[in-house]
C-alpha cells in the first residue's frame, strides 16, 4: 500500500503519517511548513515533521507547495502511482483568510484542484479524501433553533439533538473567505467522483484536535486554550457568551475514518466527521474540564463580538458516516483528547 499525505507536517496529516507508516509501504508527505508563514513561530511545524522523521520507516518528506501544480505533477509521477491519497493541506483560520484572500484561494482552493488534477493524470485509481470543513455550511446552522442552558447553547428541537447532517444547505449563508475557499475545494472533489468516476471523499470536519497541533488563537481551539491555561497566559473568548460548542474528534479517530474509507471507498462522498454529541463541549465547559485535569485557572477575557461566520452550537451528526462503516466508532473520548494534548503540551513546553 502506497499512500500520499498533503499538509504532513500539521495535526491531522502528521497523525496519518504515523498511523499509516505502520500500514503501508511506503508513505509520501508533502509539507512546505506554510503554517509557520500563515501564523508565525507559533504555527512552526518543523518540530512534528523531525518527530515524523525520526519515528517513522515508511515516511519520504517532500518540502513541496501544493500550489505548484507542475511540481506537484512530477512527483506524482516519479513516485507512481498512490492507493490513496489523503489531503490535508490548508490555509485552515477564517481570520487570516480576510486578512490574505488570495493565499486562502490558491492553497485551498486552487491546491485542491491540483492535486485532483494530478490524481487524474497519474494516479486515477487513488482512493482520494479531501479534508474538507463545517464551514461549508456557513453560518446556515446558526438558524437552527437554540435554547440558552447554564453552560452552554443547545439544540431546541429534539430532531436536532445528534446535530447538523450533510443534508444543511450549504448555500445562502456567510462562510467567511476561509469557507467559501473550502466550499469550491469540496465541491471539486464532488465533480472529480460524480464526473470523472473517481473515488473521492469529503470529510467535513467538526473540531479536528489531538497532540500534535500547532495550536494558535486563530486556528485549534483545544490545543491553543491548554497552551494557553498551562502558560498562565489569557484565552479571548470571543462572544456569544463562551457558551458556543464544538464537538471534537481526536485525529487517532479521524485516521481510523480514513482508514474505513480505503477498505470500502465510494465515489464523490460527503460525510460529516467529528466527535458528535458525546465530546461537545462548550467553551465554558472546556475551561471546566481544563481546570479539573491541571489543577489550574483558567485566566480569560471576553469580547462581546463574535467572529464572523462562526457557529453558535455545531455538533456533526455522524449518522450517514456511520451507517456507510458501521465498524467505525469514536474511541477516544473528550477526557481521553484532553489529557493528550495537556501531556503534549507539558513536553513541548520543557523543551
Ligand atoms: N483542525 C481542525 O479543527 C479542522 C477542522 C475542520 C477541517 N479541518 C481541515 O483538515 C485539514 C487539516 O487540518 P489541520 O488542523 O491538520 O491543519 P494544520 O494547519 O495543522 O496542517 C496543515 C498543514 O498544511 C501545510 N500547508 C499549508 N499550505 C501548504 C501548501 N501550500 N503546500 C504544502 N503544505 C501546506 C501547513 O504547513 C500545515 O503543516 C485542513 O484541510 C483543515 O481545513 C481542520
Amino acid at each position: 500500500m502506497k499512500v500520499l499525505i498533503t499538509g504532513s507536517s500539521g495535526l491531522i496529516g502528521s497523525e496519518l503519517v504515523t498511523f499509516f507508516d505502520a500500514r503501508a509501504e511506503r508513505v509520501v508527505g508533502i509539507d512546505n511548513n506554510m503554517r509557520a508563514d500563515f501564523f508565525g513561530e507559533e504555527g512552526d511545524t518543523q518540530w512534528n515533521q523531525q518527530r515524523l522523521i525520526q519515528t517513522t520507516r515508511h515516511f519520504r518528506h517532500y518540502h513541496l507547495d501544493i500550489r505548484d501544480r507542475a511540481a506537484l505533477a512530477f512527483l506524482v509521477q516519479s513516485e507512481g502511482t498512490f492507493d490513496l491519497i489523503i489531503h490535508c493541506a490548508a490555509q485552515p483560520s477564517h481570520d487570516l483568510a480576510a486578512r490574505r484572500p488570495f493565499d486562502d484561494f490558491d492553497v485551498n482552493a486552487v491546491g485542491t484542484m491540483n492535486l485532483l488534477e494530478t490524481t487524474r493524470q497519474y494516479s486515477p485509481d487513488a482512493v482520494f479524501v479531501f479534508m474538507s470543513t463545517n464551514k461549508v455550511y456557513g453560518d446556515a446552522p446558526n438558524d437552527l433553533p437554540l435554547e440558552e442552558r447554564d453552560r452552554r447553547w443547545d439544540y431546541a428541537r429534539p430532531q436536532d439533538y445528534d446535530g447538523v447532517s450533510e443534508e444543511m444547505r450549504i448555500d445562502r449563508s456567510k462562510h467567511s473567505i476561509f469557507g467559501a475557499s473550502k466550499i469550491a475545494a469540496d465541491l471539486m472533489t464532488q465533480e472529480y467522483g460524480r464526473y470523472f468516476g473517481m473515488k473521492t471523499h469529503c470529510l467535513r470536519g467538526g473540531c479536528l484536535t489531538g497532540p500534535n497541533h500547532s495550536g494558535v488563537e486563530l486556528h485549534g481551539f483545544l490545543s491553543h486554550l491548554v497552551k494557553t491555561q498551562l502558560t498562565g497566559c489569557t484565552y479571548r473568548v470571543f462572544g456569544y457568551k463562551g457558551k458556543q460548542v464544538r464537538d471534537n474528534i481526536h485525529s487517532y479517530d479521524v485516521a481510523r475514518a480514513i482508514e474505513e474509507i480505503y477498505r470500502n471507498p465510494r465515489s464523490g462522498e460527503v460525510y460529516n466527521l467529528g466527535g458528535g454529541r458525546q465530546n461537545s463541549c462548550s467553551i465554558l465547559e472546556a475551561f471546566d474540564l481544563i481546570e479539573q485535569l491541571t489543577g489550574r485557572k483558567m485566566n480569560y477575557e471576553y469580547t462581546e463580538k463574535a467572529r464572523d461566520g462562526d457557529h453558535i452550537c455545531y455538533i456533526s451528526n455522524m449518522t450517514r458516516f456511520k451507517s456507510h462503516y458501521p465498524k467505525w466508532q469514536l474511541i477516544r473520548s473528550l477526557d481521553d483528547i484532553l489529557i493528550d494534548i495537556i501531556r503534549a503540551w507539558k513536553v513541548r513546553l520543557a523543551a
